[in-house]
């Protein structure tokens, strides 16, 4: 089986307090794995574990077949894994080009030019390149926090809830720029999302956490208003 990213046992606890009780996963290489759940039940703490900004107490995690376990953020980072965090977390005061300069700067290649293909993939923030990013509106924040995380051309895109408190029509053009870099680039994603529909469209497999275990998964295929009903809604 090709899992590009493999997490086995992880556990972690905010001092006293276990938020991940042991979670397995494996995402196939060239696929998008979303992981589902209702508020506060661990999902962001998984990611942050996943890309190495938090240190679980236990578990391991593979990337391209490559232990990763022991790796600092850093250096996870450097060997392909981008992270878009929740609530984008982007510069209000540096503009387009120098929120994507910076996270140019966190690698240690000789480049330092913003790879071309990041403007071709959003076109709006070709037009918004001296724009500050605090006037951007939400969806646009959005991408460019998608597009500051692809100027290290990650082969593993983590992303956490994308689609909150962005319009509907942005919310597709988002999904389909995240499928592209799947089908045309190799690209493997793993993101949260809260939006049902989204990960029927676009996701490829899902898992729904609840109080820090993986408690159902499968093909998006598979994912009906039982399961819906049972595990998400609120
Ligand atoms: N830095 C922290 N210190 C202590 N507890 C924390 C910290 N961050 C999160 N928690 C707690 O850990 C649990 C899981 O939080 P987490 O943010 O991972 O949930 P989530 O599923 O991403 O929630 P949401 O859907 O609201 O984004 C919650 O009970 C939260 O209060
Ligand atoms: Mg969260």
């Amino acid at each position: 089986m090709s899992s590009f990213l493999k997490v086995s046992g992880m556990e972690f606890a905010y001092g006293e307090v276990t938020v991940l009780r042991g979670l397995d996963l494996e995402v196939e290489a060239a696929t998008i794995s979303c992981v589902m759940g209702r508020n506060g039940v661990g999902k962001t703490t998984f990611l942050r574990n996943v890309v190495g900004l938090e240190k679980s107490s236990a578990g391991k995690v593979f990337m391209g077949g490559n232990e990763v376990t022991n790796m600092e953020a850093h250096q996870r980072a450097a060997r392909g894994i981008g992270y878009v965090p929740q609530g984008r977390q982007i510069f209000p005061l540096l503009t387009v080009e120098e929120n994507l300069s910076v996270a140019l700067e966190a690698v240690k290649s000789g480049t330092r030019m913003i790879p071309e293909h990041v403007f071709s993939t959003f076109p709006v923030l070709d037009q918004m390149r001296k724009r500050k990013g605090g006037d951007l509106s939400g969806g646009q924040q959005q991408q460019l926090a998608i597009a500051r995380a692809l100027v290290t051309q990650p082969k593993l895109l983590v992303l956490d809830e994308p689609t909150e408190g962005i319009q509907p029509n942005v919310i597709t053009q988002i999904g389909e720029i995240i499928r592209n870099l799947v089908d045309e680039q190799g690209i493997t994603i793993l993101l949260v999302e809260q939006y049902v529909d989204f990960v029927r469209k676009f996701a490829d497999s899902f898992q729904v956490m609840n109080r820090g275990r993986f408690v159902a998964q499968g093909e998006t295929s598979e994912l009906d208003e039982s399961m819906v009903k049972k595990h998400l809604s609120v």
